[in-house]
C-alpha cells in the first residue's frame, strides 16, 4: 500500500507526475461536467483531529469529481472525546471498507504511525508543524501556472516558519524542482538549524522582497506556540507586515501567495491580499485538481 505522507521522500519525477496529473484534472473541472469515474467503487474517509477549511472542503470535492464515496469524521464531536484512540478509531473506520484515509493530526508523525499500521493507503493532510504535502504541491502548481516553471525561481517564505508545516514542504518541493528559497522572519520564529536545509535567511522583510520572485507569506500560528510570544502581533505586523504599496514600489512584479488562513492586518493587510499581485484564491482553487491527482496515483498503486 502507497501513501503520500511528506514531500521529503519524494523524487523529482514524483513531483513532476503529480503536478502533470494535475494539470489534466484541471482541464476536466473546468468542463461544464466535472466528474469523472477514476475512483468509482473506492470509499475515502477525510479524518481530521484539527481544525481546516480550504484542505477538508478541497479534499472533499476531489473525491467527489472522481467519483469516490466520501465519510468525514471531525475529532470534535466524535468518541475520541470518550477516550479511543487514534488508531482504534481508524479501525473503526476501516471497518466500514474504507479504501484510503486522509488524516489531518496535531502530532507530527501521526500519518507514518498509522501507516505502519493499517492496510489502507494514508494522505497527511497536515501533522503538526512538521509536513503539508498537498499544500507545498498546489504552491508549486500554481507557481508554474503564474511563471511558468518553478526551476530558476526565487521563493521568499515569509512569516512563522518555526511551526510551519507549509514552509517545509515547501522547502523539501521547491528545492527538488531547482528553485532557490529564502526564509525571512523574526529570529524568535527560524528554526535554529535552518541553514541544514540549504536556505538563505532573512531578518528583513524587505530584503525577501527584492530578493523573490514569489513571496508566500504564512501567519503566525498562536495555537502551536508553549512560550509567550515575541514579538507581539502588533510588532510582527509593524516589522514584517506586507502592504500594497511595498509591492507596488518593488523594482520588478513579484507574485503573492498564502496558503491561508490569512490574519488581515497581521502579515497582510487587506490591500496586499486582495491586490492584483495575489493568487492566493488561485492556489485554493489549484488544490482541487492536486489533491484528485495524488488520490489517483495513489489508487492506482
Ligand atoms: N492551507 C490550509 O491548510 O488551510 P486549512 O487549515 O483551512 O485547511
Amino acid at each position: 500500500v502507497r501513501h503520500l505522507l511528506g514531500i521529503k521522500n519524494l523524487t523529482e519525477n514524483d513531483i513532476q507526475l503529480i503536478l502533470e496529473t494535475a494539470r489534466e484534472f484541471k482541464d476536466v473541472i473546468n468542463r461544464p461536467i466535472k466528474k469523472v469515474p477514476s475512483l468509482r467503487d473506492i470509499t475515502i474517509a477525510n479524518v481530521f483531529f484539527e481544525n481546516s477549511t480550504r484542505t477538508r472542503l478541497s479534499f472533499e470535492l476531489a473525491e467527489k469529481r472522481l467519483s469516490a464515496d466520501v465519510v468525514n469524521f471531525s475529532a470534535s464531536g466524535s468518541s475520541v472525546k470518550k477516550g479511543e484512540t487514534l488508531l482504534d478509531t481508524v479501525n473503526n473506520i476501516l471497518a466500514m471498507k474504507v479504501d484510503m484515509i486522509v488524516m489531518r493530526h496535531a502530532s507530527p508523525g501521526a500519518p507514518h504511525y498509522l501507516s505502519d499500521r493499517i492496510m489502507a493507503n494514508v494522505v497527511n493532510a497536515g501533522d503538526g508543524t512538521h509536513e503539508h504535502p498537498t499544500q507545498a504541491l498546489l504552491d508549486s502548481f500554481s507557481i508554474q501556472d503564474k511563471l511558468g516553471d518553478v526551476a530558476g525561481k526565487r521563493v521568499a517564505i515569509i512569516g512563522d516558519i518555526l511551526h510551519s508545516r507549509v514552509a517545509l514542504s515547501n522547502i523539501f518541493c521547491l528545492q527538488k524542482q531547482g528553485a532557490e528559497v529564502m526564509v525571512c522572519g523574526p529570529t524568535t520564529l527560524i528554526p535554529k538549524h535552518i541553514n541544514e536545509l540549504g536556505v538563505k535567511v532573512s531578518h528583513d522583510v524587505r530584503e525577501a522582497l527584492n530578493w523573490c520572485d514569489v513571496a508566500n507569506v504564512l501567519r503566525i500560528q498562536l495555537e502551536r506556540q508553549q512560550i509567550k510570544y515575541f514579538p507581539s502581533l502588533r510588532e510582527y505586523s509593524l516589522y514584517y507586515g506586507i502592504t500594497k504599496k511595498m509591492l507596488d514600489e518593488l523594482d520588478r512584479p513579484i507574485v503573492l501567495m498564502h496558503p491561508g488562513p490569512i490574519n488581515r492586518g497581521v502579515e497582510l493587510t487587506s490591500d496586499a491580499a486582495d491586490s492584483h499581485h495575489s493568487i492566493i484564491l488561485d492556489q485554493v482553487e489549484n488544490g482541487v485538481a492536486v489533491r484528485m491527482a495524488v488520490l489517483y496515483l495513489l489508487a492506482q498503486m
